[in-house]
Formats: structure tokens, C-alpha cells, sequence
């Protein structure tokens, strides 16, 4: 087994934002700023919102946040966004998510200005991704593009399958992956596939993003592919300080045998999300107001 971890791409990539933000200061522009909106306590939600503040603070970006009640009503939630959307002062809005229920994601998310949409997820982004246009890119997908990248793990005329459809992952994952320049053959399977395994077996690369613990395991996968493990699953576990732990959707302890290489959880590409939200804050702050 040959273990894919993140931290040292993600430091990689944390490092050239830092340059660039140096050049970009250096020209007369103040750092690039991110909103960032919590709805609720989620602790999962909890968690990502800290890191992504983490983030923003370790490079010296301007940070607000937002924390709303659970209770929220959908039309104040609204107003916060075109709040945002007209301030100057802030570059990119991020709303994490999943919202309680009884706000509409979908009305929400459209709402967020598209040159401010970070995360990637409003309808003109994902759509321009669609048709191969420049377009902020979804930070899961973007981060594993940047992980295969760095591992030398070729996409070009290879067969990829895609475990999920989500619109965050599975969806602009598929769309990456057979953009013209990385040339990937992709099969997306989803929970009625009938014969997942018939589908991963002839892959050359597997990202499984399904959200449930044990969805592949080794005998999923053949010799030589690689594993993309995009699934954060919190397993109950009393001997943990937290009482919990967390594992990934492949089974990865069954691997250890084998030709296979895969990113583990965590360590994996968790990491590279808040990386590349950290790029498109950037990039949105260049294309905004750059000189
Ligand atoms: N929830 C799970 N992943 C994400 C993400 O990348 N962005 C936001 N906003 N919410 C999420």
C-alpha cells in the first residue's frame, strides 16, 4: 500500500497562496477577505468553520464570521448574503453547509454573488465548470485534482469511477475529471448502481464520496489503482479523548497488502478543501480588485 497523505501538498499549496498574497499586498491591494456563515451548532460544521478560520488567520486574510441560531429564518439568512454581497470589504462568502432544515440550501446558495461564491456552488459557477469555462471550482474536487497532480497519478485516458453525486463532490468531481487537459474516462455510480464492483474494479482510479463508512475495501479495487477517500465519518469509540473517531468510506486497514495506493482519513484530502478555499478567496480577491 502506498498512503497518498495530504498535509505536506496542502502546505504546499498554503505556501504559494502566501507568495502570491505577498505579490498581491505588495501592489497596493489589502488582503483578501472571507466571510464565513454558520447556521446552527452541526459539530462536523463546528469543526470545518474553525479550520477554515485557522486558515484565513495563518495567512493573514481579513476573517468574519457569522453565527446564526438553528432557528434562523430563511429570509434573515437571505438578507446577510446581500449584505455580503454589497460589501467591498469582503472577497469571497462561504455558507456551510448542511443548513437545518427548513431553509431552502438551493435559494440560499443561488443567492450568494457568483464572483463571491468561493466554494463554487451557485449554478453560474458549477455551470461554467460544465462547459469548460473559468469558473470557481468546488474545493473537494479542486483539492483532489491538486493531490493527484502532486503524486504523478496520470488521469489522461485512464478510467476513473466516482462513488456519488453530490452536487459539493461527486457531480464537479466527474466534470474535472473529463475537462479537456485532464482527458479522464469517468463512470459516476450512485446508490441504485447495481454491480459497484463491476464499475470499480476496472478503474485505474476510485474516488468514493458515498458518506458511508465501508462502502469499498480491497477487494473493490484492482492491482495498481489508486483510492481517493473523500468520506469523514465520526464512528462512536469510548476509548477516544472526543468519543469518537473518524474514518474515511473505504475500508482502509484492508489495503495493507496491497499494490494500491490511497489517501487516508484523516490526513487525506480533507486537508486539501480548506486549502483550496484559501486559492479561491485569492482568486476572487485578484479578479474583484486587482490592478
Ligand atoms: N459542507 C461539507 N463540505 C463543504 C464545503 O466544502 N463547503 C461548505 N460551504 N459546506 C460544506
Amino acid at each position: 500500500m502506498r498512503r497518498l497523505g495530504c498535509r505536506k501538498v496542502a502546505d504546499a499549496v498554503l505556501e504559494s497562496i502566501r507568495k502570491r498574497t505577498e505579490v498581491f499586498t505588495g501592489e497596493g491591494n489589502s488582503v483578501p477577505s472571507l466571510a464565513v456563515v454558520l447556521v446552527g451548532e452541526d459539530p462536523a460544521s463546528m469543526t470545518y468553520v474553525r479550520k477554515k478560520a485557522e486558515a484565513a488567520a495563518s495567512l493573514g486574510f481579513m476573517h468574519f464570521q457569522y453565527n446564526l441560531d438553528a432557528d434562523t429564518e430563511e429570509k434573515d439568512l437571505l438578507a446577510l448574503i446581500d449584505e455580503l454581497n454589497a460589501r467591498d470589504d469582503v472577497d469571497g462568502i462561504l455558507v456551510q453547509l448542511p443548513l437545518p432544515k427548513g431553509i431552502n440550501t438551493d435559494k440560499v446558495i443561488d443567492r450568494i454573488a457568483p464572483e463571491k461564491d468561493v466554494d463554487g456552488f451557485t449554478p453560474v459557477n458549477l455551470g461554467r465548470l460544465a462547459i469548460g469555462k473559468d469558473a470557481f471550482v468546488p474545493c473537494t474536487p479542486k483539492g483532489i485534482m491538486k493531490t493527484l497532480e502532486y503524486y504523478g497519478i496520470e488521469t489522461s485516458g485512464r478510467n476513473v469511477t466516482v462513488i456519488g453525486r453530490s452536487n459539493i463532490v461527486g457531480k464537479p468531481m466527474a466534470l474535472l475529471l473529463m475537462q479537456r487537459g485532464a482527458d479522464a474516462t469517468v463512470t459516476v455510480c450512485n446508490t441504485k448502481t447495481k454491480d459497484l464492483k463491476e464499475h470499480t474494479l476496472s478503474a485505474d482510479i476510485i474516488i468514493v464520496a458515498a458518506g458511508h463508512p465501508g462502502t469499498i475495501d480491497s477487494s473493490y479495487v484492482k492491482d495498481g489503482a489508486a483510492v481517493i477517500d473523500v468520506g469523514v465519518n465520526r464512528i462512536e469509540d469510548a476509548s477516544k479523548e472526543k468519543g469518537f473517531r473518524l474514518t474515511g468510506d473505504a475500508d482502509y486497514d484492508s489495503f495493507t497488502d496491497r499494490d494500491v495506493s490511497i489517501t487516508p482519513v484523516p490526513g487525506g484530502v480533507g486537508l486539501m478543501t480548506v486549502s483550496m478555499l484559501m486559492e479561491n478567496t485569492l482568486e476572487a480577491a485578484i479578479r474583484r480588485r486587482g490592478k
